[in-house]
């Protein structure tokens, strides 16, 4: 599965050469899209650009390199990137010396294709190829030809980079890349590449760090989170060591395989306070049927075995899931299986998706043979039955207390502020003297589907 294509270099015509730079302000926009990786991995391209020389700026109109990361997860999702480059080659046509380069999953799929499809791309790099950034944009100044670089990696986790993060309260930290499962419907194994982890020493003192930082959640991210592997050390190893080492700091991570479930992790989340007692378990169907041709390498019994080991080991847990709907094959009886699992599981949250088919995968060959408005029928069915149960799960909080981390003002009101439980659910409350990064004591008193309400009772 590795890429063997190397660095290619592809004549530039456009590009108008002014003085040895390209005569703009060393100031590089990235613009994110996907998941929470895409995200980690904007604060080391940051780290890397910051460390040549350029600024990060969240104005486009300034800056002289901007970048888009991307997602391929779903169809729709490169469709936005496409229609965003519609719109970003005006910047292009105003100042010819502007650089735009294609990052992450689309660009490690689509290869030189993108400059096929979008001439206005100067630059195409892949999530294992973002140490050469600084020389690719060095050469397309010099000689004004584009940049293509992706191949994917081994061993590359960016270990010594450090990311470029905005000062703020909670962080993202990629512990491991890749994904090794292979699930048929899933394009990441061939855009992020195989499995490989950071050694647990350099995680932890980059917890540490972001705590000398003043941050006061991390979420440990990996594709594939809890097959982390260093040296001896499994997931429940490093998710210990950073418990110990920074007591004060909250920890979350995601996202989990239920395969890489262990009762050793179940008891380890549940022995530390500050490990988040929530648990992200994407099930993806309720049907064995479906989730063997989705190669998942679970049974909806052995699924339903580890949400009870869970329950059992940490009571107050909350759960979320990812799930597909519209899988190839999958049957009124297989829907409505879907709908029973997340009945029985009771879910705090869900990331529902009608299923996409991924050039590549194994899935693709599968076709995909359910019509666009049975699948819109399905999921709306599976929304409905989330909200219903997330709504009764939050009426049942009312008045009672929680811990909560002041993340910001909130999106509704200015007057407003919001953080999360250790649960993960978001929580608006009046100001009442308090500011960001300030651990409170909320008292609930109203509930909705997604969003908790509440007051102040006291600073922590
Ligand atoms: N179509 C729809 N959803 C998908 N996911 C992954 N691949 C696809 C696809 N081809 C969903 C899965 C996964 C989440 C990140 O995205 O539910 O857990
Ligand atoms: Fe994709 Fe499956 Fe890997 Fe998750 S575990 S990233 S769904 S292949």
């Amino acid at each position: 599965m590795q890429e063997s294509i190397t660095n290619t270099y592809i004549p530039l015509e456009s590009l108008t050469k002014t003085n040895g730079d390209n005569g703009l302000s060393k100031k590089l926009y990235v613009e994110t899209y996907g998941c929470q990786m895409n995200f980690a991995d904007t604060e080391i391209v940051n780290g890397i650009m910051g460390k040549n020389g350029y600024s990060p700026t969240e104005n486009i109109d300034e800056s002289s390199i901007i970048l888009i990361n991307t997602c391929s997860i779903r169809e729709n999702a490169e469709e936005r990137v496409y229609q965003r480059l519609n719109e970003i080659r005006k910047y292009k046509k105003q100042n010819p010396a502007i650089i735009v380069g294609i990052i992450g999953c689309m660009a490690e799929r689509l290869k030189r294709g993108i400059f096929n499809k979008k001439s206005v791309v100067d630059l195409v790099l892949g999530p294992d190829e973002y140490r050469k950034l600084p020389s690719l944009i060095d050469n397309l100044i010099d000689s004004g030809e584009k940049g293509l670089a992706v191949k994917l990696s081994r061993v590359e986790t960016y270990d010594d980079i450090m990311p470029l993060r905005k000062d703020g309260i909670t962080a993202w930290l990629s512990v491991m890349r890749g994904c090794d499962k292979f699930c048929s419907f899933c394009v990441v194994p061939y855009t992020r590449g195989r499995e490989r982890s950071r050694p647990l020493e350099g995680v932890v003192s980059e917890v540490k760090q972001l705590w000398a930082e003043e941050f006061k959640e991390v979420t440990l991210l990996g594709q594939n989170v809890n097959s982390y592997s260093s040296g001896e050390n499994d997931f429940a190893d490093l998710l210990k060591s950073c418990a110990e080492a920074v007591p004060e700091m909250r920890i979350r991570f995601t996202t989990s395989h239920p395969q890489d479930l262990s009762m050793k992790l179940i008891e380890t989340i549940a022995k530390y306070d500050n490990l988040c007692k929530y648990i992200h378990l994407p099930v993806q169907s309720g049907s064995n049927r479906i989730l063997e041709l989705m190669k998942r390498n679970y049974t909806v019994e052995h699924y339903l075995n580890i949400i009870d080991n869970i329950k059992k080991i940490i009571p107050d847990v909350s759960l979320s899931t990812d799930i597909i709907t519209g899988f190839c094959s999958e049957t009124e009886d297989d829907h409505k299986m879907t709908l029973n699992i997340m009945k029985e599981v009771q879910y705090d949250g869900a990331y529902m998706f009608k299923y996409s088919p991924r050039e590549k995968t194994k899935a693709w060959e599968l076709g995909d043979d359910i019509d666009e408005e049975v699948k819109t029928k399905r999921i709306i069915e599976i929304v409905e039955l989330q909200k219903g149960i997330s709504e009764e799960k939050n009426s049942k909080l009312l008045g009672k207390e929680y811990e909560i981390i002041i993340e910001g003002i909130s999106k509704k009101s200015d007057k407003m502020l919001f953080g999360r439980t250790d649960g993960n659910k978001t929580v608006i409350m009046d100001k009442n003297g308090t500011k960001t990064g300030e651990k409170v004591t909320v008292r609930i008193n109203k509930t909705n589907s997604a969003t908790l309400f509440g007051e102040i009772i006291h600073k922590n």
